[in-house]
């Protein structure tokens, strides 16, 4: 049986990989993903602000942004608090090319056209296979319109693209007004893959203490839902390889997320739960699955439950939500 896919125009041996986290930092975890049978390797993000403390005097780069984010600085992490300085970064991505044989994706993290877009150049020649553009941003002024937002964004996009000539993938976060609309966009300047979604960590308010405490909990499998909806409305509108990043734990949730059109899978929260081998019981119960049902490839399986196979598609649009309405009950 054959689960390759073609991911971002890279082909690998099957779509499910794991996606950006520490556990790259930890070269024991990294060999340990390549047995448990990763196709792939996605780095953690480095971040514009960490590379803007590096091109920048610090103080500088502070009150930059108190006046374009209205964050306080003492929320931003400390220099010493990134696991790994931009240098540091790119020597890490030559480290794991070495110890494996699978790709590297390089990742990096901004939301504003400056100095650390060259680090995309940098990331290709440290030796990454392709790259992927994570902008979490959250508008929070005003005065930007949905329409800037999106133009700054793309413009960010056409630097990155234009600094590397491998594929690149862009990591988006699930609110748009029109996301088909901008995925076209993306694909005009020539991206290769779109990343659904960013996971937000939305901070709790401490009552007491009257601030704002940040929280990271790992992911559940009904998170995945949000991303089914959005690739199968997707597939067969880009030629973009679509990518499910959220809520995906068990074979099942893979399945899913290839039939609505996926052609890669990134896993975090399950492999950081179980550990790195947990990418082998995936893979193994993916290809179980395909055997007992007589599939030879993922072809026939891809996007078949997309809005343009699925038998019944109304099911994905807003009839599903009218019937929902209607038909519970206490
Ligand atoms: C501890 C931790 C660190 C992460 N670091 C990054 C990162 O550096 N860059 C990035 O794009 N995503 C990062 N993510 C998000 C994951 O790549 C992924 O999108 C998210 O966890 C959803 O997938 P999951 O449900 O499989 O966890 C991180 C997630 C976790 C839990």
């Amino acid at each position: 049986m054959n689960l390759e896919t073609n991911y971002l125009g890279l082909k690998l041996a099957h779509p499910i990989l794991p996606g950006a986290s520490p556990l790259v930092d930890n070269m024991d975890k990294v060999r340990r993903l390549e047995d448990a049978g990763a196709p792939a390797l996605v780095m953690h993000s480095l971040f514009e602000e960490q590379i803007e403390l590096e091109l920048t005097a610090r103080h500088y780069h502070q009150d930059r942004h108190e006046e374009s984010f209205g964050e306080a600085t003492s929320y931003f992490p400390d220099d010493d608090e990134f696991t790994l300085g931009p240098d540091e970064y790119l020597e890490r991505i030559r480290r794991i090319r070495e110890a494996v044989s699978v790709p590297v994706i390089g990742s990096l993290n901004g939301i504003r056209l400056g100095g650390w877009v060259d680090y995309a150049g940098l990331i290709e020649r440290a030796g990454a296979s392709a790259l992927e553009l994570n902008m979490y941003f959250l508008p929070t002024d005003a005065s930007e319109s949905a329409a800037d937002t999106e133009r700054r964004m793309l413009e960010i996009v056409k630097a990155v693209k234009g600094a590397i000539k491998i594929p690149l993938a862009v990591k988006l976060s699930p609110f748009f007004s029109s996301l088909p609309h901008f995925t076209q966009e993306l694909e005009v300047i020539g991206v290769d893959g779109i990343v659904l979604f960013n996971r937000f960590y939305q901070p709790d308010i401490d009552i007491e203490n009257l601030e704002a405490t940040p929280h990271l909990e790992l992911s559940h499998p009904a998170e995945l839902r949000l991303r089914l909806r959005w690739l199968a409305i997707l597939f067969g509108q880009t030629k973009a390889t679509l990518i499910a990043s959220g809520g995906v734990h068990r074979t099942q949730d893979v399945i899913k997320a290839v039939m609505a059109g996926a052609g890669g899978v990134q896993v975090v929260s399950s492999l950081l739960k179980f550990g790195p081998e947990h990418l082998q019981t995936l893979i193994k119960g993916l290809s179980s699955w395909m055997e007992q049902r007589e599939y030879e490839s993922l072809k026939p399986i891809q996007g078949s439950m997309s809005l343009r196979h699925a038998p019944n598609p109304e099911a994905l649009e807003r009839a599903n939500y009218l019937r929902m309405l209607q038909v519970w009950r206490t």
